[in-house]
């Protein structure tokens, strides 16, 4: 890897929501651009995993210079057979769904912390978390080529119960309510809009949407607190 030039936004947002002291496997590695920014930043231990012979050859061209014992990668599915040294995950640009499923699929009872950004299947994501006693403990949106949703998640015996519309939009964002989230939810309240305006809708899509427009609404005009 020789140069940062090409490495976007959301990456280097990606590699400021881990500390020093995190021991990290990133799942689904690819380019390797998450762990060379977390190898500069200082994090002493580091993993890669991928599953596909290509991207794997490719992150072990783009990260051979800097591989040791303690900056590892490995050719395997998700996180079946993960070193156990480690204590957080990255699982970033991919469906929620296939963070899910990735998730089931192996032991991480050893790990304490998660940084996901998914991007589909929010509401899935958020309720497997809770089922499986993540809390969800900081959370970002941000803008690049388009929105991107970041969740930072901790270990807990009884993680707090989410509501319905905590696990649609995000406990953390909804609290915080950054002008990033409440231009999403606009543009989201557009979006539907347009839908309504375009489409023959039969009256049930319709009334759907126009709860959605109203839930949307709801968050962006309420006053702090829901
Ligand atoms: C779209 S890329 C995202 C790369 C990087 N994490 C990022 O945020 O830019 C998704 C990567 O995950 C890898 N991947 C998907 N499923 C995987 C699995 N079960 N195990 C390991 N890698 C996987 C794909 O091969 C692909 O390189």
């Amino acid at each position: 890897m020789t140069s940062v030039i090409n490495i976007s936004k959301r990456i280097v947002f990606l590699s400021s929501l881990f500390d020093e002291s995190d021991r990290v496997g990133d799942i689904g590695s690819d380019h390797g651009y998450l762990l060379f920014l977390l190898h500069n930043k200082g994090v002493k231990r580091l993993h890669g995993v991928e599953n596909k012979k290509g991207p794997f050859e490719n992150l072990k061209r783009n990260l051979n210079q800097f591989l040791s014992p303690s900056f590892t990668i490995s050719l395997n599915d998700g996180i079946n057979n993960l070193p156990k040294d480690l204590n957080t995950l990255c699982l970033s640009g991919m469906g929620g769904n296939n963070i899910i499923s990735i998730l089931k699929k192996g032991d991480y009872s050893f790990i304490s912390k998660l940084v996901l950004s998914p991007h589909s299947h929010y509401y899935e994501l958020r309720e497997y978390l809770q089922n499986h006693n993540f809390e969800i403990v900081d959370e970002h949106i941000i803008k690049d080529d388009k929105y991107y949703l970041f969740l930072v998640c901790s270990r807990r015996e009884k993680p707090i119960k989410l509501t319905d519309l905590e696990l649609k939009y995000g406990p953390c964002l909804l609290k915080k309510r950054d002008p990033i989230f409440l231009f999403y939810i606009e543009e989201e309240i557009n979006k539907k809009k347009d839908i309504l305006a375009k489409f023959n809708l039969d009256n049930e899509k319709i009334d759907k949407l126009k709860q959605e427009i109203n839930e949307l609404n709801r968050i962006l005009h309420v006053n702090n607190s829901l």
